[in-house]
C-alpha cells in the first residue's frame, strides 16, 4: 500500500518537565500519601484511582509507556491506538494519553493538527470498560521525569516480525524495569508489526467512546435520518389506510435505516484498480451502478427505508449518487438530509468520526470489503453482536447484518459480511481481503 513508501518522519515529543506538570505530580503524590492512609485504616490493599497506582491486573500504574504522536485516517489512527495498548500491555505497563491528528496531512508535520486522545474519546470510560485489560495514563501521573528508557523502533525489511518481537520481550524483563517510561522511538503505531489476535483489538475498540459533544453530534444525524424513515413510512400507512388497512401507529417507534459506505470517487477508484492488477483479484472495485444493483437486491430490508450514503465530500456535488436506487430506498448523503453544517464545523478526524458512528449503529451496513473505515465497522459490529449473545453465524436472521458490496452474494446482492474473531493478525482488516466470512 502506499503508506509504506512513506518517509519516516521526525517525530514528535512531549515535555514533561513543565512547571504545570511538576505542580500536578506534587497534588498527586500528596493525594496518593492521604489515600494510603485512608485506604490503611480501612483494611484495603488495593485501590483503583482513576488510574492510579494500583493495579489489579499485572499493568502497573507507576509504569509507562510512550508512543509518538498517531497520524493518518481516523482507522489507521484507531489501529495505531490499539497496537500502542497492545504493546503497553505486553510490557505490563501504562499508556501515557497519546496524541491524535484532527487532520489528513501526511507529510507536513506542523500541519497535523495534533489533538488529545480525551479531546475526542472518553479518558475514564476508557479506564473503565478496559479495566484489566488495558489502562491509558496522563503525564501528570508520571513522577520522574527523567527516568525514560528509549525503544528505538528498527524498520526496512531485515526488521521483521520476529526481531520486533524479541525486542518487546527484551524490555519488558527486569532491566527495564527501574525505569519508570519507556518511550518508543521510531514511526506511527499503525506500522509497527502486528503480534496480537484480531479479538485483543476488538477489545480495545470498545472502549472507545466518543466525548458527549461528538456523540451528540452523531445523535443528531441519526435522529434526523430516523425522522425522515418515519414520516416515509407513515405516508405509505396513510396509504394503505386510504386502501382499507390499518395503520399501525407503534410499529413507527422504530425506524430501522441502512448505510452505506460507498468509495467511488476517483483516488479510491485508482488505487483499487492499481490493487486489482497488483493482487489479481478483482472484486475489489464497485462502481456506483453496481453498488446500486447489489444493494437493492438485498432480501431482508423492509421498504421504505432510507438509506444513508457514507462517501467523500467531493462526491456531495455529484447528483448522480442519489439516482438510480431501487424504489422504496430513500438515499440520502449529508448535504440532502440537511446535516452538512454539523460535520462542516469540525476537522477531518471528527467529520469521520461522526459519519463512523452513523455507520455502526446502522441496522443493515454496506461497505466495501477492502476499505479499513468498512472493515472496522464490521469488526465492531460483529463484536456486538457477540457481546449481546446474538448468534453471529452468516444465517439470514442476523441481527445488524453487514454486507460487502464488492463481492457477490446470495440473490444478486452484496455478499454478507462478518468478522473473524479468531483471526490471528489484523491483516485482513489493516490491507482488506475479499474473505468475509459468510
Ligand atoms: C505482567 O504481569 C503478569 C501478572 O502479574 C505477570 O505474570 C507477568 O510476568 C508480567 N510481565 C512482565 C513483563 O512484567
Ligand atoms: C529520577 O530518575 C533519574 C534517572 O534514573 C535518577 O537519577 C534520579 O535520582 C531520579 N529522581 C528521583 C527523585 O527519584
Ligand atoms: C490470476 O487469477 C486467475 C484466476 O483467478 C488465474 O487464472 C491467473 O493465472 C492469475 N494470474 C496470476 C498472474 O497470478
Ligand atoms: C443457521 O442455519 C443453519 C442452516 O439453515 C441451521 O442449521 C442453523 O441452526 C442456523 N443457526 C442459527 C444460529 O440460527
Ligand atoms: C478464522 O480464522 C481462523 C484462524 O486464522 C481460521 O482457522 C478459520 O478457518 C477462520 N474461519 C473462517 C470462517 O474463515
Amino acid at each position: 500500500m502506499s503508506f509504506w513508501s512513506f518517509k519516516v518522519w521526525k517525530l514528535l515529543h512531549f515535555p514533561l518537565n513543565s512547571l504545570g506538570c511538576k505542580c500536578v505530580a506534587v497534588v498527586f503524590v500528596v493525594a496518593l500519601v492521604v489515600l494510603r492512609g485512608i485506604l490503611l485504616q480501612d483494611g484495603l490493599s488495593r485501590v483503583d484511582v482513576n488510574g492510579g497506582m494500583y493495579s489489579d491486573y499485572g499493568i502497573r500504574g507507576d509504569r509507562f509507556l510512550e508512543v509518538p504522536q498517531i497520524v493518518w485516517g481516523l482507522n489507521n489512527q484507531k489501529i495505531a491506538f490499539a497496537r500502542a495498548c497492545l504493546t503497553a500491555r505486553m510490557l505490563n505497563r501504562t499508556l501515557l494519553m497519546p496524541r491524535l491528528s484532527a487532520s489528513l496531512f501526511y507529510k507536513e508535520l506542523d500541519q497535523l493538527q495534533s489533538i488529545g486522545f480525551d479531546k475526542v474519546f472518553q479518558f475514564r470510560k476508557f479506564n473503565s470498560l478496559c479495566s484489566g485489560f488495558v489502562r491509558l495514563g496522563r503525564y501528570s501521573q508520571v513522577l520522574n521525569q527523567t527516568n525514560v528508557l528509549e525503544l528505538q523502533k528498527g524498520s526496512g525489511r531485515k526488521w521483521t516480525s520476529v526481531r520486533d518481537f524479541d525486542q518487546l520481550k527484551e524490555f519488558s524483563g527486569d532491566s527495564s524495569d527501574r525505569y519508570q517510561v519507556i518511550r518508543v522511538i521510531g514511526k506511527n503505531p499503525f506500522l509497527w508489526h502486528d503480534h496480537w489476535p484480531v479479538k485483543d483489538y476488538a477489545r480495545v475498540f470498545e472502549c472507545l467512546v466518543l466525548v458527549d459533544q461528538f456523540a451528540k453530534e452523531a445523535d443528531r444525524v441519526i435522529s434526523k435520518i430516523r425522522a425522515i424513515g418515519r414520516e416515509a413510512m407513515s405516508v405509505e400507512q396513510g396509504e394503505g389506510r386510504n386502501g382499507g388497512r390499518n395503520g399501525d401507529s407503534a410499529k413507527l417507534d422504530y425506524v430501522p435505516y441502512m448505510a452505506v459506505h460507498m468509495r467511488i470517487e476517483k483516488d479510491w477508484m485508482i488505487h483499487c484498480k492499481k490493487l486489482e492488477q497488483r493482487s489479481n483479484i478483482s472484486e475489489i472495485c464497485s462502481s456506483k451502478e453496481e453498488i446500486t444493483q447489489r444493494v437493492g437486491n438485498i432480501k431482508e430490508v423492509n421498504k421504505p427505508t432510507v438509506l444513508y450514503l457514507a462517501v467523500a465530500d467531493n462526491l456531495l456535488e455529484d447528483k448522480t449518487i442519489l439516482s438510480g436506487w431501487q424504489q422504496g430506498l430513500l438515499p440520502f448523503e449529508k448535504k440532502k438530509l440537511g446535516v452538512a453544517h454539523i460535520y462542516d464545523k469540525y476537522p477531518y478526524l471528527i467529520k469521520s468520526a461522526i459519519d463512523y458512528e452513523v455507520c455502526l449503529r446502522a441496522d443493515v451496513f454496506v461497505g466495501n470489503s477492502f476499505s479499513t473505515f468498512s472493515s472496522l465497522i464490521v469488526l465492531e459490529r460483529t463484536q456486538k453482536m457477540n457481546r449481546m449473545g446474538v448468534s453471529s453465524s452468516c444465517n439470514n436472521s442476523m441481527r445488524w447484518p453487514s454486507y460487502a458490496y464488492n463481492i457477490m452474494g446470495d440473490f444478486g446482492g452484496p455478499r454478507k459480511w462478518l468478522t473473524n474473531m479468531s483471526d490471528t493478525s489484523l491483516q485482513a482488516i489493516s490491507y482488506g481481503s475479499n474473505h468475509v466470512t459468510c
